[in-house]
């Protein structure tokens, strides 16, 4: 299978843009429907756009007729109470799949690294079409916290700690890295995630946004790094022990 991809995804697998300035209101997250969906840790996602416009977040291809994460449909209810995050949506301009918020307790950066995983986005992509990526569009403040990429889940010299203060943009193609946030607030974090087609639309929106393909990852205490690591990899180990296979390799609906 071939995609057509984005060349500026090609040397880090993500990149990040400019803040998001406008202010948004929080009820725009906070006054929609969720559902318990348990992805990457202790979770809720709010569908702002579903297979066939159901509250609902099961992959696209579960449905019937099953179809690529894209063309995503309104979910009414939500998207009527969240016009400002439909527009900012509407305004990259390219294809859209799957689109919701997710709701996130707070975690430490062992359960983040344990929790690390790799999207499923292109399964049923037709060949020839643009690889589906992710888009993040943090909404709540949370500029201690962070959203950890990984080229190799296992090799922490290939990580990249993205600090998610409000506004924060970036697009991660997220069946190629590894990624989980660890969130080390007191109150649930709250985030857009949205699956785009790559292509000249996506491509024009990252340009217009000052895209930096590799950023300074966020300091770590390298003690409390080394210690986390290692439980992390050890409940990851034991995990795929008891599954029989790496569950985070597969992941469909995070
Ligand atoms: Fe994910």
């Amino acid at each position: 299978m071939s995609h057509r991809k984005m060349e500026i995804l090609a040397e880090s697998g993500y990149v990040v843009l400019d803040s998001h300035g406008e202010p948004m209101d929080p009820a725009e997250w906070l006054d929609l429907s969720y559902v318990d969906w348990k992805s990457s840790g202790d979770t809720r996602f709010a569908p702002l756009k579903s297979a066939y416009g159901d509250v609902e977040c099961n992959g696209f291809w579960h449905h019937d007729p099953p179809k690529a994460d894209k063309d995503g449909v309104d979910v009414p209810e939500n998207v009527d109470a969240a016009p400002t995050l439909m527009k900012r949506v509407a305004e990259v301009g390219a294809r859209v799949g799957r689109c919701r918020i997710i709701e996130l307790q707070p975690n430490s950066y062992g359960d983040a690294l344990y929790n690390s995983h790799l999207d499923d986005n292109n399964r049923l992509n037709p060949d020839g079409e643009g690889w589906v990526v992710r888009c993040f569009m943090q909404l709540t403040d949370d500029g201690e916290s962070y959203m950890v990429v990984r080229e190799v889940v296992t090799d922490p010299s290939t990580e990249t700690r993205i600090a998610l203060p409000a506004g924060a943009q970036f697009v991660v193609d997220s069946e190629r890295m590894w990624h989980s946030v660890w969130h080390t607030g007191d109150e649930p974090r709250y985030c857009l995630i949205t699956s785009f087609e790559s292509g000249p639309e996506l491509e024009a929106w990252i340009n217009s946004n000052n895209p930096r393909t590799l950023v300074p990852s966020a300091p770590i205490d390298a003690e409390y790094a080394a210690e986390q690591e290692a439980i992390a990899q050890q409940r990851r180990t034991d995990r795929t022990v008891r599954f029989g296979y790496d569950p985070s390799a597969v992941y469909s609906e995070a």
